[in-house]
């Protein structure tokens, strides 16, 4: 089957993109005190040089104390980081590739001792306190007000150094999917209570993001249905439900969303063969990236805790398929493209032979 359909352009409105493949958003704690290296500059470089349409970069952190939850993950906000972000945006766009900052705030899973202020606690849709200390933060009007700026002025700022968009991170059990998840929120003011409600506070950052931009830069929201406290969480069980959870997000002014599933064949409801990205554009009319396993034949969790296995190389048919048939409009690639930077043109050029397969051991160096 050929791979032309993953090396067409794509645009969406002043958003011009040289091939669907995306490079999904990963942490790789390069950037020690927050600021992107040479190194990370060159690591992003080499995938925009072959033939990755749309980078979107690790996540990275929003200027608000409790952002952040792991050591050397890089600052969205500072001068210093932002000089070094600045430094991707040029060595990307002189490969001709387009680039995106994921916009991060980690919420309630940041511990006591997280870089960079070590007592400040987690900060949460709802507190958590052990034996009188404060594990989590549970968030006021005025702390909800705070970060909802901070995600504003660092899209900002991604402009202003030339980013091509912002992907807000709202998926994977992080802040904005603990406001979503009744899992995480049990708050009983206007934060609260159903989906409706407690998407207001994506609602509300979205618009600020929107307002901070200007109409035409894309703002693409990254959702899932999984958590990363519990796999197997949903937050709809129906399409008619996950209609009515999108029309707020893309009305509040989301261009494209990003639909993050671990297989991207798999059905998303029972019924019909669309998966979540599938179903996304379906019923929003915006554009979607799926994701989930491509080209590589086991799920990235499972190398989170088996740490000895290694995925290999799977065929692209089925996704192919999908995607000829308008199922979603751009795929994003994770493990296959942290451990080749060449993939993209290792598919483009028919050396599939040549692609490497994924291990762990590739998280231990940026190449
Ligand atoms: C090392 C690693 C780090 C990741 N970090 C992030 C992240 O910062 N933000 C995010 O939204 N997803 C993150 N993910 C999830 C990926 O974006 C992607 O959804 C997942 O790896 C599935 O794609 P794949 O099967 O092609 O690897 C990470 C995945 C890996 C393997």
């Amino acid at each position: 089957m050929s791979v032309n359909a993953l090396f067409k352009p794509f645009q969406l409105g002043t958003l011009q993109l040289p091939s669907r493949v995306v490079m999904a958003p990963m942490t790789r704690s390069f950037s020690p005190g927050g600021v992107p290296t040479a190194k990370v500059v060159e690591y992003y470089r080499r995938r925009a040089a072959a033939g990755v349409g749309l980078i979107v970069t690790e996540g990275t952190t929003v200027g608000h104390k409790a952002a952040n939850g792991y050591p050397h993950v890089p600052r969205f906000y500072g001068v210093d980081a932002l000089a070094g972000w600045k430094q991707v945006v040029d060595a990307v766009h002189a490969e001709g590739g387009k680039i995106v900052p994921q916009l991060w705030h980690v919420g309630n899973v940041r511990r006591l001792g997280t870089e960079p202020d070590a007592a400040v606690p987690g900060y949460g849709p709802q507190a958590k306190i052990k034996d009188g200390k404060v594990l989590i933060h549970g968030m006021t009007h005025q702390d909800i007000a705070d970060v909802v700026a901070a995600f504003a002025q660092a899209a900002a700022d991604a402009k202003a150094i030339g980013m091509d968009g912002v992907e807000i991170h709202g998926a994977h059990g992080y802040l904005i999917d603990q406001f979503f998840w009744e899992g995480s929120n049990q708050r009983d003011d206007e934060y609260g209570g159903s989906l409706a409600k407690r998407s207001r506070f994506a609602v509300e950052l979205i618009q600020a993001v929107r307002v901070a931009v200007g109409p035409d830069f894309p703002i693409i929201f990254r959702f899932s249905q999984w958590k990363q406290q519990d796999y197997s969480a949903r937050l709809v069980q129906t399409p008619e439900a996950l209609g009515d959870f999108l029309k707020p997000l893309a009305d509040a002014g989301v261009d494209i969303f990003h639909c993050s599933t671990r297989r991207f064949w798999e059905p998303e409801f029972e019924g019909s063969d669309l998966n979540l990205a599938g179903w996304t554009r379906q019923l929003t009319g915006k554009p979607t990236i799926t994701v989930g396993s491509v080209g590589l034949d086991g799920e990235f969790l499972q190398f989170m805790v088996d740490t000895d296995k290694v995925a290999q190389p799977a065929s692209l048919e089925n996704l192919l398929k999908r995607l000829n048939a308008d199922e979603f409009d751009l795929v994003a690639v994770g493990r296959a493209l942290l451990v080749d930077p060449d993939w993209a043109a290792k598919v483009r050029d028919g050396r599939e032979q040549d692609i490497l397969p994924f291990s762990r051991e590739a998280l231990a160096s940026l190449v």
